[in-house]
C-alpha cells in the first residue's frame, strides 16, 4: 500500500475503496481500527441495521480502513436542533489523509439528503483535522456548546462546535448572530 508513514500531515495517494453499510462481521475489524485510534469500541447495537441512521465501513483490499455512522436526535438540545447528525469518523491511523474519512462522510451526507436538507455535525474545537475535512465538504460553525445531549469534550474542558451543510449548499445560521467562523462566535 505504499508509504508507511503513519497520519501524516502531507496529502499521500488516494486509496481505492468500497464504502458499504457495515455488517455484525466487520465488528472486529472495526473495532481494530478503534483501538489503533484510541476510541471507544462499537457494539453489536452500534450496528444493528435501523431506519433512522446509517453505519458505513470503508474496505481497502478486504481490510475495515475506517468506519463512519450516522445518529438521528428526534428533539432538539437547547439551540441544537433535531434532525440527522454525523455520529462519529475514525480511520486507520496507516491510511489517513488519503481521502478514507472525506468519503465516508460524503457518503453519509448522500444517505441524510435522502430523509432530510440539513446535516449537523458536533466537533471538539481542537480536532483541527476533522473540522478542516467537514468543512471541506461543506459544513459550517454556526455555535458553541459545553455540552450537548450529555456529550462533553474533554470532560468539559473545551468545548463543541456545532456545524451544519445543506442540501442546496449554503450553510443555515442557525445561532451565529454576527455571520462569523467558528473561531470567533459567541460563547
Ligand atoms: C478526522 C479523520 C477521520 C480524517 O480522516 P482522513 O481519512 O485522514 O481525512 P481525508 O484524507 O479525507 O482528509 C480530507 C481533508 O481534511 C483535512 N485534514 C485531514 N486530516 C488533517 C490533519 N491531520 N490536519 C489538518 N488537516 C487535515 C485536509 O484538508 C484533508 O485534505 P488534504 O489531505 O488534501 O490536505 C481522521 O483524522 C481520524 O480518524 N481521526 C481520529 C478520529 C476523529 O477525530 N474523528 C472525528 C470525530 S468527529
Amino acid at each position: 500500500m505504499g508509504t508507511s508513514k503513519r497520519g501524516g500531515s502531507a496529502r499521500q495517494y488516494a486509496v481505492f475503496m468500497q464504502i458499504r453499510e457495515t455488517t455484525m462481521d466487520d465488528l472486529g475489524q472495526v473495532n481494530a481500527v478503534f483501538e489503533a485510534s484510541d476510541r471507544a469500541r462499537w457494539t453489536k447495537e452500534t450496528i444493528r441495521p435501523r431506519d433512522d441512521r446509517v453505519v458505513l465501513v470503508a474496505v481497502t483490499a478486504g481490510e475495515v480502513v475506517g468506519a463512519a455512522k450516522t445518529h438521528f436526535h428526534p428533539d432538539p438540545d437547547g439551540s441544537a436542533p433535531a434532525g440527522h447528525y454525523l455520529g462519529g469518523v475514525v480511520v486507520a491511523p496507516e491510511f489517513r489523509r488519503r481521502g478514507v474519512g472525506s468519503a465516508l462522510t460524503r457518503a453519509r451526507m448522500e444517505w441524510i439528503w435522502s430523509q432530510a436538507s440539513s446535516a449537523y455535525y458536533f466537533a471538539n474545537e481542537h480536532n483541527t483535522a476533522s473540522v478542516r475535512m467537514h468543512e471541506a465538504l461543506g459544513f459550517r460553525p454556526v455555535a458553541r456548546f459545553a455540552e450537548f445531549h450529555g456529550v462533553t469534550a474533554d470532560e468539559g474542558r473545551s468545548e463543541l462546535i456545532l456545524f451544519v451543510a445543506t442540501l442546496q449548499g449554503f450553510p443555515q445560521q442557525i445561532v451565529n448572530r454576527n455571520g462569523s467562523s467558528g473561531e470567533d462566535l459567541p460563547r
